[in-house]
């Protein structure tokens, strides 16, 4: 691995980062919290370029009862240009102005977080959005943070165009093993994928297949607490038409891959789309996101806030988001469970459709049959930005808000998926009017 451009040289000392986690306080392993399963566990997202505004965040959302701290990273540590991070760093420090969009990890490096997130001693989620996260999972993990978001495929085709996909998996593929390995030392590390993906009318089959097989290779590589998502796609049924063949296959596939001791857990995404300008709406928006957490039975929710249209949240906006959740939580009592078992037979038809695809690719190792069913249009994203994605599937809402599949480019869907999927929906006699209908669709919140 090549060593990142700092003002000062990294050096992980291995001994001593094994000594702090496996002596490290277990109230900051989410994964300590998960197996309880006693509440839905409320995460905001959250990161400024300073030490002194990360740590200002942190004790606001402590004020407000926080139960999963976020360490959001900035762009530039993301595409892992460590030089451009440091100079933003030190511009912001200079003149008290934001000139990252997030925390860089790397470049305050561990032994400087580490005394923030054992002040705190509450779990700490990394959010980012990094092909190569593997220095940047290192030093988190050596920080004290130990829950990692991302994935090969999560965190490529919605935010890359030309990152080579075969690097992601392998690269990921060094992030699941590292954190398998430092799971042996105390809690469990807890991995996480990003289920919403491009959040633009993606199907719930793909979003599950994509969410088993993120969990598969974490599993693969020993990681014994895993976290699959989606986010609030616009029809409350078919969110939780989608959280029981998620939770269900889940634990399905795990079990069939040796993982039958591994841990899975549900991460609700508030709406991951884009946000109404009233800030008053946006609060609405964001309740009804709550309620629906609730009907899932998720174990995590991640907010968003009134902010959302604006950019990133001040802090004190950020922590009030956090305050109204739990209280909406609180008053959330008695919630019926509710099933639909066309939907859930339609959908579960179609994610062992696609999953039997990616099995019955003639490669030898499950990335190589995941890179090849991607490459092949089997396993399609729409409005992913990446050259490898087909980007034939065309999706469209019915008159219930359901995201539903009226193009299915190469997804090996059964046909009589395909028809359920295409009689819920009366197309507009134009071409024009289609697209007007999807556009329309995509911003469905504002
Ligand atoms: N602080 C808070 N929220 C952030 N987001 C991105 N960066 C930050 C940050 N530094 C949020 C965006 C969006 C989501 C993807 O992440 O507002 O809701």
């Amino acid at each position: 691995m090549s060593l990142p451009v700092t003002s000062m040289p990294i050096i992980l000392i291995f001994d001593e980062i094994e000594d702090f986690i496996r002596n490290a306080n277990k109230e900051m392993f989410i994964s300590h919290h998960f197996k309880k399963r006693d509440r839905l566990l409320v995460q905001p997202r959250g990161g400024f370029p300073t030490y002194k505004k990360m740590f200002e965040l942190y004790e606001e959302f402590m004020k407000a009862d926080i139960d999963v701290l976020p360490l959001t990273i900035d762009s530039n540590t993301r595409l892992n240009d460590y030089a451009m991070a440091q100079k933003m760093l030190t511009l912001s420090e200079e003149n008290e102005m934001d000139m990252l969009n997030g925390y860089p990890l790397v470049n305050h490096g561990y032994r400087t977080t580490r005394k923030m997130m054992t002040h705190f001693n509450k779990p700490v989620s990394l959010r980012h959005g990094t092909p190569d996260a593997r220095l940047l999972v290192e030093t988190a993990l050596a920080s004290g943070i130990f829950e990692i978001e991302g994935g090969p495929i999560t965190y490529m085709l919605p935010y890359s165009k030309n990152f080579p996909l075969d690097k992601a998996f392998l690269y990921w593929k060094y992030v699941d093993k590292v954190c398998a390995l430092y799971s042996t030392l105390n809690e469990p590390i807890n991995r996480e994928s990003f289920g919403p993906l491009t959040a633009t009318l993606v199907p719930p089959c793909i979003v599950i297949v994509i969410q088993l097989i993120e969990m598969l290779l974490s599993i693969e590589e020993g990681v014994k607490s895993f976290s699959v998502s989606f986010s609030q796609n616009g029809s409350m049924m078919q969110d939780i038409v989608t959280s029981h063949v998620l939770k269900k296959l889940a634990r399905e596939y795990a079990d069939m891959f040796s993982g039958s001791d591994a841990i899975i857990n549900l991460v609700y995404h508030q709406w991951m789309g884009a946000f109404p300008r009233d800030k008053n709406l946006s609060d609405s928006l964001i309740n009804t996101n709550t309620v629906i957490a609730a009907m899932v039975r998720a174990d995590k929710i991640i907010i968003k806030t009134r902010d959302e249209a604006f950019g990133i949240p001040t802090m004190q906006c950020n922590a009030q988001s956090v305050a109204n959740t739990k209280y909406t939580l609180r008053t959330l009592k008695g919630l019926p469970v509710v099933h639909d078992a066309e939907e859930e037979e339609n959908l579960e038809l179609e994610v062992r459709a696609i999953m039997d695809a990616v099995f019955n690719d003639p490669a030898d190792t499950l990335w190589r049959k995941v890179f090849n069913t991607i490459k092949n249009g089997l396993i399609d994203v729409p409005f992913s930005p990446h050259i490898i994605n087909h980007n034939e599937v065309i999706t469209i809402r019915d008159e219930s808000g359901n995201i539903r599949i009226i193009e299915k480019g190469k997804l090996p869907l059964p046909d009589r998926c395909f028809a359920y999927e295409k009689s819920k929906v009366n197309l507009p006699e134009s071409k024009t009017e289609v697209i007007n209908k999807i556009i329309h669709d995509i911003g469905a919140m504002l």
